[in-house]
């Protein structure tokens, strides 16, 4: 069975046909990061006009990659929220008139569960109850998932998304956008030590698993207020200062995700724990969750599947499409759409609690 996977929730373009929901046959991506380079951030208009530029050369381009024609593809997926509204609406309509001339049926795809899906190629078969830590630009979210499609959220970020931080202190830094992997660099040079600086890492206070990266993004910024330490102007490459910031910087976020994943272990046993979205291609991050000596294995995708593509959102419409799923030509874009369809006991979110979508 071969689906034809379409994605445009933020600042890639990306087609992919997979096989089987296991097998990639092509999978296209047409970055935005040039454009949006500048102003330090996705812009969402210039997101828009892009994606409506690209969506047609990335899907053909998909095709012919893996081979095929559209006559040959058996269904679509693509990514229904969450993410930019214009952005999506893009992929949506582009992917419903396919799906109208080819006559196949069409789901959309919930693009956290996509980023869940994205170890399927380059791992054995996951083994439920699984764990996922799903870490991106939007997104940190701790799901326990007893059996495959049932997703109970029992952690999320109270504040910022751990790449928002990312992004947010390497702007602060001046160190270039997208931020994860230029700190994912730096860091690799900082001295040891420099782990033990600064920041101290926000305690677990409830039943919840829950993360929060804002007090440290604040210490960060006062550190650099304290320190004096002036952005970098471009080109130029940081010093130890900065290094060594940005290393105990990173060292506190991995703590932090580490000491939720140890809990989660310890409590749900999970038979796979899995490692996933933006956030995931860090290489220390990595590390440490391989090295944590867990009884289950840890996948995560390789680089190129973990940050947004379409392969992940074929492998994700795959169970769907199978099962008979057809969600037609009238379904759309929900920017807030809620993965979570499974309510743990003692995991409820305080009535108090505001978190963000
Ligand atoms: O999953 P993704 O491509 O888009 C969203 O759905 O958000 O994730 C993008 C995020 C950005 O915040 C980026 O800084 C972060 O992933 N990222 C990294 C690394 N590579 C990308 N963060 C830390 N280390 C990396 N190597
Ligand atoms: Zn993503």
């Amino acid at each position: 069975m071969l689906t034809l996977g379409i994605e445009s929730s933020c600042d890639e373009t990306a087609a992919a046909v997979v096989e089987d929901g296991r097998k990639i046959l092509s999978n296209v991506i047409a970055s935005q990061i040039q454009t949006h380079a500048p102003f330090g951030g996705v812009v969402p208009e210039l997101a828009s006009r892009e994606h409506l530029k690209r969506i047609a050369p990335v899907v053909s381009q998909a095709l012919a990659d893996a081979n095929v024609t559209l006559k040959e593809i058996d269904g679509i997926a693509v990514t229904q929220g969450p993410g930019l509204i214009g952005s999506l609406l893009v992929g949506i309509s582009y992917a419903k008139s396919l799906a109208f001339v080819a006559r196949q049926p069409i789901v959309g795809v919930n693009h956290i569960e996509g980023h869940i899906y994205s170890v399927v190629f380059e791992n054995p078969p996951v083994n439920y109850p699984a764990l996922a830590l799903v870490v991106s630009g939007g997104h940190t979210t701790l799901f326990l998932i007893p059996a495959e499609g049932q997703y109970a959220a029992i952690g999320r970020t109270r504040d910022d998304a751990a790449g928002e931080a990312y992004d947010k202190v390497a702007k602060l830094l001046g160190l270039g956008y997208p931020g994860g992997p230029v700190i994912d660099r730096l860091a690799k040079q900082g001295d040891a030590r420099a782990a033990e600086l600064v920041f101290t890492i926000p305690r677990m206070d409830s039943m919840r698993l829950d993360f929060s990266f804002s007090g440290l993004k604040t210490a960060v910024l006062r550190y650099v207020r304290e320190q004096q330490i002036e952005p970098l102007p471009e080109g130029e490459a940081p010093g130890e200062v900065i290094i060594n910031l940005v290393t105990s910087f990173q060292d506190k976020v991995i703590r932090s995700l580490l000491a939720r994943v140890r809990e989660a272990v310890r409590r749900h046993q999970p038979q796979t724990i899995i490692l996933a979205g933006g956030v995931a291609c860090n290489s220390a991050l990595r590390q440490s969750l391989k090295a944590a000596g867990f009884d289950a294995p840890v996948y995560y995708p390789s680089p190129i599947l973990t940050t947004d593509n379409a392969a992940m959102i074929a492998a994700a419409g795959y169970p769907k499409l199978r099962r008979g799923e057809d969600h037609g030509l009238a379904f759309t874009a929900s920017t807030s759409i809620k993965l979570e369809n499974l309510q743990l006991a003692g995991y409820d979110v305080p009535v108090n609690a505001r978190y963000r979508i």
